[in-house]
């Protein structure tokens, strides 16, 4: 019988409602495979604002360093849109990602058979740079978490006319995110695309730099150079020539987020923020966890929060990366990917993800709760 503690930071929105059932499944992995998971509820975002005036309190990231891991749901929301930046619920997140060093983000956007009809891509872009000529793809990116842009200096001149950001990365900080990348590439598809844009900017050319010395310890995976900007187009173009696609904080916010439509909906994407290998160490026989924090892409989207509409299946594959990256718990955690397979499977379907054309549609509309209680059932039979 093992212990863990978890981190449960719910937030705002639509953040509650979906964390709630990826800890459902989380106790049902725990009943059924014998672990005790510990949650410690923390407030954070918009939440925080209102009950301790700030967006991230200092007990909250204290609490956190002690635990484990940490799930989270989503912050903001429109009535703290006004406030100055360094109060924004926002703030939180940055705060908890630069607190607890996670400054390897996971962001794995693949498109599962399932949903291919919400999928806006034609088949013939599908199948442009797939290896196998199938309509698919399954690429991980892994941005950057602590530095860059997000955490450069910034500020504004004495008339408030002019403002300023500075993208600074050092080449310790380039370093620990490639071996991340390379660590995921090896137990994938042994390709790693380095994206940056490094025809004008100096911090990308030391990215490139760094990049090219650490690809000579990596003899076994292939690794290329993209631009940004035309990264951004291949990936409409022809995503299914991507397996591992690492990059700086600012580009990989955006690369991921344009990844997510291609699967159909941000409502499903996951991901892990580590403060190592993760997963990939544990694969190879680590045992200790290793501190992540694991939260759905789609945000807190407040105009559909407790309406029992809401995607749960983000934050419960974020569950399962969490037992995944952190606990080493590989078994249970791809029980959880296959329970959200079988959910996809008996055709049900949240609204983000119902099918585009009407023809032949066996489809079933489901809420929130409906949702997250099929994953439930069917993690009893796998
Ligand atoms: C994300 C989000 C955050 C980011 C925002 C909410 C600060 O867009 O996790 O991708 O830019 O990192
Ligand atoms: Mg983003």
């Amino acid at each position: 019988m093992s212990n863990y503690s978890i981190a449960l930071v719910p937030g705002d929105g639509i953040g509650p409602e979906v964390i709630s059932l990826a800890v459902d499944v989380l106790d049902a992995v725990g009943d059924r495979y014998g672990h005790i998971f510990n949650y410690v509820e923390l407030i954070a975002g918009g939440k925080a604002i209102d009950a301790a005036g700030e967006p991230l309190p200092a007990e909250t990231l204290e609490a956190a360093k002690q635990c484990d891991a940490v799930l989270l749901g989503a912050v903001g929301g429109p009535q703290w849109d006004t406030l100055p930046g360094h109060l924004r619920p926002e703030r939180a997140l940055l705060g908890l990602r630069s607190g607890l060093g996670v400054y390897a983000n996971l962001r794995p956007a693949a498109l599962l058979p399932q949903l291919r009809a919400a999928c806006p891509l034609k088949d013939e872009v599908l199948i442009a740079g797939n290896s196998a000529g199938k309509p698919e793809f399954d690429l991980l990116i892994v941005r950057e978490l602590t530095g860059g842009l997000y955490f450069g200096e910034r500020g504004r001149s004495a008339d408030g006319n002019s403002a300023f950001d500075t993208e600074t990365y050092s080449r310790a900080e380039i370093d620990r995110v490639l071996r991340v990348g390379y660590s995921a590439a090896k137990l994938r598809r042994k390709k790693l695309c380095v994206v940056d844009k490094a025809n004008v900017l100096e911090s990308s050319r030391l990215w490139r730099e760094v990049s090219k010395e650490i690809a000579q310890e990596y003899p076994d995976i292939e690794t290329s150079y993209l631009y940004v900007d035309n990264c951004a187009m291949q990936l409409i173009r022809a995503p299914g020539q991507f397996d591992v696609i690492v990059t700086s904080n600012l580009f990989g916010d955006i690369l991921s987020d344009e990844a997510s439509v291609l699967t159909g909906s941000i409502g499903m994407l996951a991901s892990a923020s580590l403060a190592g290998s993760g997963g990939a160490a544990t694969a190879q026989g680590a045992t200790a966890p290793v501190m992540g924090i694991y939260e759905p892409i789609h945000g807190s989207a407040p105009d559909i929060a407790g309406k029992d509409i809401a995607n749960p299946l983000a934050a419960i594959l974020s569950a399962a990366m969490l037992l995944r990256y952190s606990f080493g718990l590989e078994k249970e955690a791809a029980a959880v990917d296959a329970a959200v397979n079988a959910a996809l499977d008996s055709g049900l379907r949240t609204g983000d993800i119902a099918g585009r054309s009407g023809a032949g549609n066996t489809e079933k509309i489901v809420g929130t709760m409906e949702m997250g209680k099929a994953v439930l059932k069917a993690l009893e039979v796998i």
